[in-house]
């Protein structure tokens, strides 16, 4: 029996495998987030953590322990950004993170904000609500049509690819671009490119260095007073106040978001911007999706503790 540190409450049924194997799970009273003191401390003496990306898991925390107790950290969620998993190869520490079972989930969201920043959906609601909607008028909120749009899709991975299929329902025309040829129709070799020839554009890479500040101003520019920019990748994949200044001086012409550079900070720019719609980091969040990905964790950590190779091992 391993001593397993899960740092949050999970979805109901999240801790099913971890029960199943007869781990002893550790959880402090309250679902508060640890410190990174905190985590560190808690960390000393687990064999397994089962963290969120809210927690950062860095060398400090890996190293906590003694040599050789912490074999696995498995993160409830597809990115891994929060782990610094070249230390943990280091340490011999397997990591584990969700692909797979929050794909189409994700491609929901992603599309409802390529729908609601398009349409202007935010704006106008706000209005209603305020009592600040005066009737039907010939020319509010005029947004722009998503249907037969060009649609770019930066990074082609399961979401993106998940995107692209809700695209066709709607006749758009879906580009790609990825740093490796998927030989696919509608690749695009170049970002510029992409961007110049998008309506809208939607980000699907990972975060990390390559990645980082992917979009910046000169990027916005390129895309064009018309489009349409939605993330629901990672906030830093955007330069949050190189997209706040877009928005609010017309270089693009709305945008769609659900993370943020420095969540749950906001800059106040992008929080005032015109033709903005705001998610709160939401892509992953049905009852179904959240608790499979906390099961596919829990087994993940199940697995690597029986001297296997889990499917959803991280490798750095
Ligand atoms: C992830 O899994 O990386 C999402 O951001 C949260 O579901």
């Amino acid at each position: 029996m391993a001593r397993i540190l899960v740092t949050r409450i999970l979805p109901e049924g999240g801790l099913d495998p971890l029960v199943a194997a007869g781990h002893d799970i550790v959880q402090r009273p309250g679902d508060v987030a640890y410190s990174p003191e905190e985590l560190t401390a808690a960390v000393v003496d687990a064999d397994a953590v089962v963290c969120l990306l809210t927690d950062r898991i860095d060398k400090a925390v890996l190293a906590s322990g003694a040599e050789g107790r912490l074999k696995v950290v498995a993160n409830v969620a597809v990115g891994y950004d929060n782990i610094d998993v070249a230390a943990a190869h280091d340490l011999g520490i397997a990591v584990c993170n969700t692909p797979g079972v929050l794909d189409e989930t994700t491609a929901d969201l992603a599309f409802l904000l390529i729908l609601a920043a398009s349409r202007l959906s935010s704006e106008a609601e706000r209005d209603v609500r305020a009592g600040a909607w005066t009737g039907w008028g010939i020319r509010q909120y005029l947004g722009r049509d998503v249907h037969g749009a060009v649609l770019g899709l930066v990074g082609y991975g399961r979401i993106g690819a998940a995107v692209a299929r809700r695209a066709t329902g709607f006749s758009m025309a879906v580009l790609h671009h990825t740093r490796h040829d998927t030989g696919l129709p509608g690749f695009t070799a170049s970002l510029d490119t992409l961007l110049e020839r998008s309506d809208i554009v939607s980000l699907h890479v990972p975060l990390n260095d390559a990645s980082r500040h992917l979009i910046g101003a000169r990027e916005l520019a390129l895309m064009g007073p018309d489009a349409v920019l939605v993330n629901t990748a990672r906030g830093p994949v955007v330069d949050e106040e190189a997209l706040a200044d877009a928005l609010h001086d017309g270089t693009i012409f709305a945008a769609g978001l659900d993370v943020y550079e420095r969540e749950p900070a906001i800059s106040a720019r992008l929080l005032d911007a015109p033709r903005t719609v705001l998610l709160p980091h939401v892509g992953s969040a049905t009852q179904a999706t959240r608790a499979q990905m906390a099961q596919m964790a829990c087994r993940g950590v199940c697995a690597v503790l029986e001297g296997q190779r889990p499917p959803n091992l991280v490798t750095s």
